[in-house]
C-alpha cells in the first residue's frame, strides 16, 4: 500500500505590502539601509545556493561536515520523536542530514521565500514518508503562531536555526529572536543553532566577496528586485558590492556603493546618492562560543553542548529550555 504524504503549506504573506514601505523608509534614513530578508526572491535564492558552493564560503561546507560528524551525537541528545521547527529553512539540504539521524515525527520549515519553501518542503514530504511536513511562509522576526499539527504527538519541540543566519540580526534582535524561539520550543524543548565564529578578518571578507563575483551578484540582485517588483529605476552599473569587517561590532557588513552621483525613483519618490555613499544591505555577526552562550542564557535558555570543527571556524550550539 502506498504511504500517505502528510504535507501542508501555510502562507502568512510575510512581505505582502511591507516591501515597498520598508524600502522607502530604509532609503530615506540618514544612512541608507535595506533589510537582508528581501534578498530572497527566486533569483536571490538561486544565488544563495551558488554562494554555498564557493571555495571561499566556508560556513555551509563546515556546518554540513559537522552535521555528518556529530549528527548521531546531537540526535541522542535531542531524543526521538520530536517536532523539528526550522527557521530560515532555505533549500533544506543540510536539514536532511539531521532528519536522517533524528527521525522527528513532524517537520515545520519556516521561510520568507514562498516558492523555494513550497518546493523544498514538498520534496521533504516525498523523501520521508510518515513525516508530517507543515511548511509556514512567514517572517520569523514577527510574532508567529504556528499552525496546529492535528494528530501529531511529538515528544518535544526542537527549534533548528542553521546557516549562521542568526548573525544577520543585531545582538539585541538576536536576543529577542531567541526569547521567541524559547517560547515556541516550550518548557522541556530545545534549540540547535549554527553560529559562525570570530576569525581572521581576511578570511571573513573573502567569504563575503568571492573571486567569481557571485556574492556581488547576490547583493546587486536586491536592487534588481526593487526594479522588478516596485518599478524603480536603479542603474545596477552605478553600484558596486563591498564587504568589510567591523572589528568593534564583530560583524561583516555588506554594502552597495554608489559609483557616481545619481538619482533613483521608486513609486513616485526620488532618492539622491552621492558618489561613494553606500546602502548597508546586511550584517553578519560573528560570536565566540562564550559570547553566544551568554546571549542564549540572557534569553532564558540553558546552554547544554557546543560542537566546533577542528579549524574552529563554526559552532553548533545545543540549548535547552528549562522544564
Ligand atoms: C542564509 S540563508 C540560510 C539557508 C539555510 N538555512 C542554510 O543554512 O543554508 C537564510 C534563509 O532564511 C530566510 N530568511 C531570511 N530572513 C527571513 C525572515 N525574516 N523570515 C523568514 N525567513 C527568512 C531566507 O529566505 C533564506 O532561505
Amino acid at each position: 500500500m502506498a504511504s500517505t504524504v502528510a504535507f501542508s503549506f501555510h502562507d502568512l504573506g510575510p512581505d505582502r505590502g511591507s516591501f515597498l514601505e520598508d524600502v522607502l523608509a530604509g532609503l530615506a534614513s540618514e544612512r541608507k539601509v535595506l533589510q537582508p530578508k528581501y534578498f530572497y526572491d527566486e533569483a536571490g535564492c538561486a544565488l544563495f545556493e551558488a554562494i554555498c558552493e564557493l571555495p571561499e564560503y566556508y560556513p555551509t561546507r563546515t556546518e554540513t561536515a559537522m552535521m555528518r560528524e556529530f549528527g548521531a551525537e546531537i540526535a541522542r541528545e535531542l531524543g526521538a520523536g520530536c517536532a523539528l521547527i526550522e527557521y530560515g529553512s532555505g533549500s533544506g539540504r543540510k536539514t536532511r542530514i539531521l532528519i536522517d539521524v533524528l527521525a522527528p515525527v513532524a517537520y515545520l520549515p519556516i521561510d520568507i521565500a514562498a516558492a523555494q519553501l513550497r518546493a523544498a518542503a514538498a520534496a521533504m514530504a516525498g523523501a520521508y514518508p510518515g513525516l508530517a511536513v507543515c511548511a509556514v511562509c512567514a517572517d520569523y522576526c514577527r510574532p508567529l503562531v504556528l499552525p496546529e499539527m492535528n494528530g501529531v504527538n511529538a515528544a518535544r519541540r526542537v527549534v533548528y536555526f542553521p546557516g549562521s543566519t542568526i548573525g544577520n540580526l543585531t545582538p539585541d534582535e538576536a536576543g529577542a529572536f531567541l526569547e521567541n524561539a524559547r517560547v515556541v520550543a516550550g518548557a522541556g524543548g530545545a534549540m540547535l543553532v549554527g553560529v559562525d565564529l570570530k576569525k581572521d578578518p581576511a578570511r571573513l571578507v573573502a567569504a563575503y566577496d568571492d573571486a567569481q563575483g557571485v556574492t556581488a551578484r547576490f547583493n546587486l540582485n536586491l536592487l534588481a528586485r526593487i526594479n522588478r517588483e516596485l518599478g524603480a529605476d536603479f542603474d545596477l552599473a552605478g553600484f558596486r558590492h563591498e564587504a568589510r569587517y567591523d572589528a568593534a561590532h564583530g560583524r561583516i557588513e555588506m554594502h552597495l556603493v554608489a559609483g557616481r552621483d545619481q538619482r533613483v525613483s521608486i513609486a513616485g519618490r526620488e532618492f539622491d546618492f552621492r558618489a561613494g555613499e553606500t546602502i548597508h544591505t546586511e550584517n553578519s555577526y560573528k560570536y565566540s562560543v562564550a559570547e553566544f552562550q551568554a546571549l542564549a542564557r540572557a534569553a532564558g535558555f540553558a546552554p547544554a553542548r557546543c560542537w566546533t570543527d577542528a579549524g574552529e571556524l563554526f559552532a553548533v550550539h545545543l540549548l535547552h529550555v528549562p522544564g
